[in-house]
């Protein structure tokens, strides 16, 4: 992943200006003290199926790293989440003010899809990736999963409405980027396993995070906790320890599934997936 990152910092979004902190609102979330789950696992898939392809895969792992990003950005705006830390530091509109971050989200969104357009691939596989991106980060993926978290505030939904609601704000940009990776080599054939395969890893992504909410503080997390009191998150719903139990059944369940994928897959996406499948129990 080190070399990811000098792509990252090289490809950071660049606008001279005489505004006075404009270039280094875009700049300041992606820099830093994220874990990059979902561009490891794009490129993991790269490296199982076709490893000269990987520089060009950096484009599409930052690309996903923005977008990503962005919805960060706006997660932690007083709108939303109003939290204070993110990535260890303070949040956009903490450092600067509300309109900073609100444009800082929306140019790294667009910002993404310019990256992934200039991907050294054939122009059907960019028209690919960009549906992809768009469409789990977009309309009916992530935007729909953060409308339903906000709306829903201080409002009880049914288990299955959360774990949806899980799926769209969470699961739906890590499948895609595993289903990314595998159109990226070329196979085409594996893409929807591998999809439905991160719809599950990204929601037990989001169960550990609801978990780690309650028992990680800021300094561990990096970023604002104990923040979700009045949201539809598993440990409200459920309580901790009945959620503690949903993401080992769900830990289990994607042990098993990755036990199918071939060894070359299975080699590379390993070393990403033991660390995270876990993590709850740190
Ligand atoms: C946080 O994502 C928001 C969720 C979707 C759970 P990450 O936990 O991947 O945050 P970073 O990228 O490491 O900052
Ligand atoms: C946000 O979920 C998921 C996004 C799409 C940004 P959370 O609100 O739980 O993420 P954190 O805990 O603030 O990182
Ligand atoms: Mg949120
Ligand atoms: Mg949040
Ligand atoms: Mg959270």
């Amino acid at each position: 992943m080190e070399q990811f990152e000098s792509f990252l910092n090289a490809h950071l979004p660049r606008a001279e200006s005489f505004h006075p902190h404009y270039e280094l609102s875009l700049q300041q979330m992606v820099q830093g003290g994220g874990k990059r789950f979902r561009p490891a696992l794009l490129l993991a898939v790269v490296r199982a199926y076709n490893p000269l392809l990987i520089q060009g895969a950096y484009h599409a792992a930052l690309a996903i790293e923005l977008l990503h990003t962005y919805s960060l950005i706006h997660d932690d705006l007083p709108a939303m989440d109003n939290a204070d830390l993110r990535r260890g530091l303070p949040t956009l509109h903490k450092t600067y003010n509300e309109v900073s971050a609100i444009l800082a989200g929306d140019a790294l969104n667009t910002y993404a899809f310019e990256v992934l357009s200039n991907a050294p691939f054939s122009d059907r596989v960019i028209v690919k990736l960009v549906r992809t991106l768009a469409h789990n980060g977009g309309v009916q993926g992530m935007v729909l999963g953060q409308a339903i978290d906000c709306y829903f505030e201080h409002q009880r939904l049914e288990l299955e409405q959360v774990k949806m609601l899980h799926i769209h704000k969470t699961g739906k940009l890590i499948a895609a980027s595993l289903q990314m990776g595998a159109f990226i080599v070329g196979r085409d054939d594996i893409a929807q396993e591998l999809y439905e395969f991160g719809i599950d890893l990204g929601l037990l992504f989001q169960i550990q995070d609801d978990i780690l909410d309650i028992t990680q503080d800021e300094i561990q997390a990096g970023k604002t906790t104990n923040n979700d009191q009045a949201k539809n998150s598993f440990v409200t719903l459920l309580g901790y320890e009945k959620a503690m139990e949903e993401a080992n059944v769900l830990a289990e369940k994607i042990t098993l599934q990755m036990m199918r994928f071939d060894e070359n897959l299975q080699c590379e996406l390993s070393p990403t997936l033991i660390h995270y499948i876990n993590r709850h129990k740190d």
